[in-house]
């Protein structure tokens, strides 16, 4: 008997086959058993009917839980109401493992049960659709560079000096010395951009942050192209026409998870280039009209983030932060030399921050003055400072965060479903 994927079985139709996957549900009128069956392509409903099915068939419906993993074999035919519009008319049933008591039921659960489950409550419709988003934005990440000159570069884990503060480096000791696991690969992306031009990484990256929000983990995935020769202007305009094709894949292509997500897709359907551009004074400004407290010259918080992203449609490119709240390897505006040529991508519908980036400081001198003044060992940072020694250039680049992107576009309040198995604070398990 041939055997097939659920999301193939329209193309069977007429013929017989088997369906190999776990029992999603099921239910009885008397004479008949509906089984619906999913096989991590789709769901399938299986219709058995007693008088048609030797007794075994009958009695393996009858002892089928939820999750039990079994195989039907029978004949796919139309059923307009059926999703995939098709059913399968079962001839006979074969279980491979009854499953007892599975913790997940069909009624609500709380959040925490759920993470403590996290491995089974991936094979929930929900999760397993947001799966499926978050692979169409990787793919999309990689088409979109590897199809505009971009050479992929990976990034190391151990590090030996930080890249985005000290506060949130994770230590680990590395046989005789001291390394951190990887906060950004951003500064072996500009060392590959002076050898390479364009480049890109896509990797896990870690912070050890402290608080509990909604836009925190502490293990997370990051992309960073980096560019030699490009300026923030040039940085700007590759990250608008990078998220854009992000979301213009995500809606070709998996339109049933979104429906499954039930996400509106009107506001993705908007996000094209150009995106507005306001500078941090500007930023500022908006707050204050809103009547919001707000210190100038420090960095915009998550609130601050919610409220300036839900006055746009489109995700707004917020620049020119004061250099005081940023990263050492920015470099300062020569027309302001208290801002920094930096730019935050926030995502709109009060998403806030899903990139940060900008133009980096290319002068050997003044890079060593920013290290010494952000307090950073200098002798770790010799190989970054040869960088400006050998042939300096103006360079951009920018990081994505690949979990808050996938909570934007799905729909998502936290990021704690937008990657299989998070890290937070309080989780490490499963
Ligand atoms: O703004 P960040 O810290 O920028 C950098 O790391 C730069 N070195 C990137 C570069 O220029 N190459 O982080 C970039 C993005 C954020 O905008 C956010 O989307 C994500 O990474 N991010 C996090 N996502 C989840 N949990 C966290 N703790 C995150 N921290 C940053
Ligand atoms: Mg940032």
């Amino acid at each position: 008997m041939e055997k097939i994927y659920i999301a193939d079985a329209g193309k069977h139709e007429g013929q017989e086959a088997t369906v190999r996957g776990w029992l999603y549900n099921k239910r009885s009128s008397g004479k008949l058993w509906f089984l619906l069956v999913r096989d991590g392509t789709g769901v399938i409903q299986s219709v058995v009917s007693k008088a048609d099915v030797p007794e075994d068939a009958w009695k393996a419906c009858e002892d089928a839980t939820q999750e039990t993993s079994l195989s039907v074999t029978g004949k796919i035919s139309p059923d307009k109401r059926a999703p995939g519009g098709v059913e399968l008319q079962v001839k006979s049933v074969q279980l491979h493992q009854v499953a007892q008591d599975y913790p997940i039921t069909p009624k609500d659960h709380g959040t925490p049960f759920l993470m403590d489950n996290r491995h089974l409550w991936l094979r929930s419709s929900r999760q397993a659709a947001i799966l499926k988003v978050r692979h169409e934005i990787i793919r999309a990440v990689r088409d979109f560079f590897d199809s505009n000159g971009f050479t992929l570069v990976d990034a190391p884990i151990f590090t030996p000096a930080a890249c985005e503060g000290t506060t949130t480096l994770f230590e680990t000791q590395y046989f005789d010395e001291k390394a951190y696991l990887t906060q950004s690969g951003q500064l072996y992306m500009e060392a590959a951009a002076m050898a390479l031009g364009k480049v890109y990484c896509f990797g896990p990256t870690f912070r050890a942050e402290k608080s509990k929000t909604r836009r925190h983990l502490t293990e997370f995935w990051m992309v960073e192209p980096e560019v030699a020769f490009a300026d923030l202007d040039d940085d700007m305009r590759l990250a608008e026409d990078f998220l854009s094709a992000i979301v213009r894949r995500v809606l070709e292509n998996k339109k049933e998870e979104l429906k499954i997500l039930e996400r509106d897709t009107a506001p993705l359907e908007k996000i094209t280039p150009p995106f507005p551009r306001i500078s941090y004074d500007d930023a500022v400004k908006m707050l204050k009209d809103k009547g919001i407290a707000f210190e100038y010259g420090t960095d915009l918080g998550g609130t601050d983030e919610t409220v300036i992203s839900e006055a746009f449609e489109k995700p707004v490119m917020v620049h020119r932060y004061p250099a005081e709240v940023k990263a050492f390897y920015m470099k300062q505006d020569p027309r302001d030399p208290s801002k920094a040529l930096c730019m935050d991508v926030l995502a709109p519908e009060g998403i806030g921050e899903i990139i940060g980036g900008g133009q980096r400081e290319d002068d050997y001198d003044t890079l060593v003055a920013k290290i010494r003044k952000h307090n950073l060992p200098p002798e770790a940072f010799d190989w970054y400072l040869d960088l400006r020694k050998y042939g300096t250039v103006p360079h951009s680049g920018f990081g994505l965060g690949i979990e808050r992107t996938v909570g934007w576009i799905c729909g998502l309040p936290h990021v704690r479903e937008t990657i299989p198995f998070p890290r937070m604070l309080y989780r490490l398990k499963p």
